[in-house]
């Protein structure tokens, strides 16, 4: 039998063929439009989604007996705001995780109704990208479309809703919303009645590895696959690619370098840090995780290079980086194009470089922005550790860690060794191991990543270039306070 795993990102929705042993068979990318309509914004039209998911897999069942397409499981963009109405039309384009409009609606949840009861009701606190603020900016920035929501939805659950007719969430990515008791596993009455919703216009709620139903009728015809075809729940993005690479045990670590930067540390149990600077949120097999994301970290990279320097050849700019180079930049770069999340929580701040002079090159910038973000994620790694989490290796997937100089440079200013699955699709990979846990294949998640998950090469740090950026990075911690207050006047 086949399963799909749909990894719906944020500039593209990869698709892939998994038989039941893991082999992937076949991966098709189809691209979509982002629109920053207003500076700091971030859209995307649901059905450029639909209509990208339809043909990829389409094209990805095109050489197959179709009939043994078993399950699909997407694990997607977090955080994003679909609203429907009572006929389920989407009411405007879908607000996204790296949105960074409602920084009057977060500081009215952090100042007015308190960090500390938003804590006490979710688990986090507030952050612009996540759903809850963006239905406040909703309801008083478009009072008329906000009156007529009759159903609220991540992303990936409206794909699921496109395939099956079924409102429908999982219980990672409803923990992004905050709208959701992570703790309990439950909607948040009290978050609700704030935002000025009923629990009615939430989707119902379900393990990521479960079943919400099958194939319409409609949607089996089109894409020529049969209706007994089974939808897997699904995960948040990062949850889904912590499954497919495999980590799933109390304490084990993901990194995932993809448009945005993550450290994500499973967790048999509710936990959360003191500042409440990760995310606590669920996980598969009724388990839990923290997380720290940074909203900007390979698309830093990718910012650099196609609009800056305008290439597509990232391999050749990054062959000037020679060894001798790392750990002895002047130059630094903030990685906060979109604002910033873990740790600062911060949608004013930007990027900038600092410490260059008359003999800086080019390659000293390329070298920076990839430093500065990795000095990103170790600003999330501190505060796990701070948490008394001892986390001293972690499997690494995404688009950057594709980069064995950004590897190189994360293993040392981390100074933690990095594994890199032999899949290195996490998101897609964790939503076909989803789909098979949910057509039964395997017994739990954790059997599944136990079985198909392997590791292929270890990088570990090596002791002079990591101390080398221990001291890089005690610098880069001072540049953010420095600044802070000069953001909101750009
Ligand atoms: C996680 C987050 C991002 C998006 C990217 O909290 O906002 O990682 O899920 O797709």
């Amino acid at each position: 039998m086949y399963y799909i795993g749909v990894d719906l990102g944020t500039s593209a929705v990869k698709l892939l063929l998994m038989e039941g042993d893991g082999k992937i068979v076949n991966i098709v990318t189809k691209e979509y439009p982002l629109s920053f309509p207003h500076h700091g914004w971030s859209e995307q039209d649901p059905a450029d989604w639909i209509k990208a998911v339809k043909s990829g897999i389409r094209d990805l069942t095109e050489n197959i007996d179709k009939s043994l397409v078993a399950g699909i499981g997407c694990g997607g963009q977090m955080h994003g705001l679909v609203a429907l109405d009572k006929d389920d039309q989407v009411l405007r384009p879908a607000i996204l995780w790296n949105d960074g409009r409602t920084k009057e609606e977060t500081d009215y949840l952090t100042n007015v109704i308190g960090k500390e009861n938003l804590a006490a009701c979710t688990g986090n606190i507030a952050f612009a990208g996540f759903t809850a603020p963006k239905i406040l900016w909703m309801r008083k920035h478009e009072p008329e479309l906000f009156k007529r929501i009759a159903k609220i939805m991540l992303p990936k659950d409206y794909v699921n809703f496109c395939l099956t007719g079924v409102h429908c969430t999982d219980y990672s990515d409803a923990s992004g919303t905050l709208l959701f008791d992570v703790k309990n596993r439950k909607w948040s009455g009290k978050m609700l009645d704030i935002c000025g919703i009923s629990e009615d216009v939430m989707p119902k709620l379900f393990e990521s590895c479960e079943c919400v139903g099958t194939l319409k009728k409609e949607v089996a015809e089109e894409l020529g696959l049969s209706e007994t075809v089974k939808v897997a729940a699904g995960a948040g993005d990062n949850a889904a690619a912590a499954i497919g690479t495999g980590t799933v045990w109390n304490g084990a670590c993901n990194i995932s370098l993809g448009t945005s930067g993550t450290i994500f540390i499973a967790s048999d149990t509710f936990r959360v840090d003191s500042g409440n600077s990760l995310h606590a949120f669920a996980y598969a097999d009724g388990k839990y995780h923290l997380m720290g994301c940074m909203l900007s970290a390979a698309s830093c990279n990718k910012w650099f290079m196609d609009e800056i320097l305008r290439t597509k050849d990232y391999e050749t700019e990054q062959a000037g980086i020679t060894e001798d180079r790392l750990g002895k930049n002047h130059v630094y770069f903030l990685p906060y194009l979109m604002g910033e999340r873990a740790p600062h929580n911060d949608p004013m701040a930007r990027s900038c470089f600092i410490g260059m002079s008359m003999d800086t090159t080019r390659q000293d910038l390329t070298q920076s922005v990839l430093e500065g973000v990795a000095f990103g994620i170790r600003d999330s790694l501190e505060a796990a550790k701070a948490l008394g989490l001892d986390i001293r290796t972690s499997m690494i997937c995404g688009g950057g860690a594709k980069s064995p100089l950004w590897k190189k440079i994360l293993a040392n200013v981390l100074n933690i060794s990095l594994s890199s699955p032999e899949t290195e699709q996490g998101p897609g990979y964790g939503g076909a191991i989803l789909a098979a846990v949910a057509c039964g294949k395997y017994a739990s998640v954790e059997d599944a990543c136990r079985k198909l998950v392997r590791v292929t090469n270890t990088l570990t740090p090596d002791p002079e270039l990591a101390a080398l950026y221990e001291s890089r990075y005690q610098t880069y911690r001072k540049l953010y306070p420095a600044l802070k207050d000069i953001f909101p006047e750009l």
